[in-house]
């Protein structure tokens, strides 16, 4: 859903939003970039009117990214006048850059990428703006200081996300001496970075808090539970484990269960995201907190495109809007999750 701040940028760019029933025809093609891992074909169609877009996504870690992939592949189709021009760059920064120089040399429309890590993208968003290709952030935001470089960056406020989950672990568990290990998201990333610091500030003001271990898992169920097996092995005593992504923290469960321990009960699990495999963790009891992350960024992206293209203006920071879960929540929300 767009944020209210969004809503109100368009109404005052007097911008219809939807620009859809352009025309669907022609072809497309994917970043050209064979390094990347690119697999995903760009829609049907394409041509004549429709708005090239290239995208270049992080990988396919996670449930989180394969509901936001989802997300985009069903948003920006021909149909909706799009043609999508889709790479994967299995979570590596040179074939995002590699990407992203392959949709500059063929002229797309507009650019859209999810940054695996947030530093050294300036000399290639020059490049995108030297060719007058609008660059639009999704997901993940960059530190560049020229904010020149990009149309918006629309995500969740990872920040938030960090506090909010610190902030249970604090009331919640917090009441009596806890030990926490941490399994950090992608070295360098942006929700790595915001979601350790948010936790961080959040229980820092808890004596009974003490985070004993932090490692990156990288965002990946299979390294979650290889990380956490170290982290049983070195510390007998680990209460909590917060995990930067539901997916960790499944990899988690699977290392504690090994361990003969009982997860929710010997070693409890917070995290963050609300995908499916994770929400039935929750409402089994062996996750104990979820801070939703939400994946389903297309029909912004769209909007915000369109918006664009019919010469309307878009906020530069644009916040999604995240739930928090407990077991019964989980529970009530599951029948109707999307992802
Ligand atoms: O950038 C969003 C994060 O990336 C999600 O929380 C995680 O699951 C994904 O890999």
């Amino acid at each position: 859903m767009l944020s209210k701040r969004f809503r109100t940028s368009i109404v005052t760019a007097g911008v219809a939003v939807l620009a859809l029933g352009l025309a669907a025809c022609g072809g497309s093609d994917d970043s050209g970039d064979s390094a990347s891992g690119d697999s995903s074909a760009a829609a049907a169609g394409g041509g004549g009117d429709a708005i090239v877009v290239g995208f270049s996504q992080v990988g396919s870690e996670s449930g989180w990214r394969a509901a936001n992939t989802k997300s985009i592949q069903d948003t920006l189709t021909a149909d909706a006048g799009f043609d999508l021009k889709f790479s994967d760059a299995q979570q590596k920064q040179e074939n995002q850059i590699q990407a992203i120089r392959s949709y500059i040399a063929q002229g797309v429309d507009y650019i859209a990428f999810s940054p695996v890590v947030e530093s050294g993208w300036d000399a290639v968003l020059e490049e995108a703006k030297a060719a007058n290709i609008p660059v639009i952030l999704t997901d993940r935001a960059v530190d560049s200081k020229d904010t020149s470089l990009y149309k918006t960056f629309i995500g969740s406020d990872f920040v938030k996300e960090g506090e909010r989950i610190g902030k249970y672990v604090s009331d919640t568990l917090g009441t009596e001496p806890i030990n926490v290990v941490e399994l950090q998201g992608t070295t360098g990333s942006a929700p790595a970075n915001d979601r350790k610091s948010g936790f961080a500030d959040a229980i820092k003001d808890n004596p009974n808090v003490k985070v004993i271990a932090s490692e990156t898992g990288n965002f990946t169920r299979a390294e979650g539970k290889t990380v956490m097996e170290g982290f049983l092995q070195a510390y007998p005593d680990i209460d909590v484990v917060y995990a930067h992504n539901d997916d960790m923290g499944l990899g988690a469960i699977e290392a504690i269960e090994a361990a003969g321990k009982v997860p929710g009960k010997d070693i409890k699990v917070v995290s963050i995201d609300g995908v499916h495999d994770g929400m039935v963790a929750l409402s089994e009891g062996k996750i104990s907190y979820i801070v939703e992350c939400n994946p389903l960024l297309g029909p912004d992206l769209a909007k915000i495109i369109t918006t664009l293209h019919d010469g309307g203006t878009v906020e530069p920071r644009i916040v999604t809007e995240d739930g928090e879960f407990n077991q019964e929540q989980a529970i009530a929300a599951l029948p109707d999750r999307q992802y």
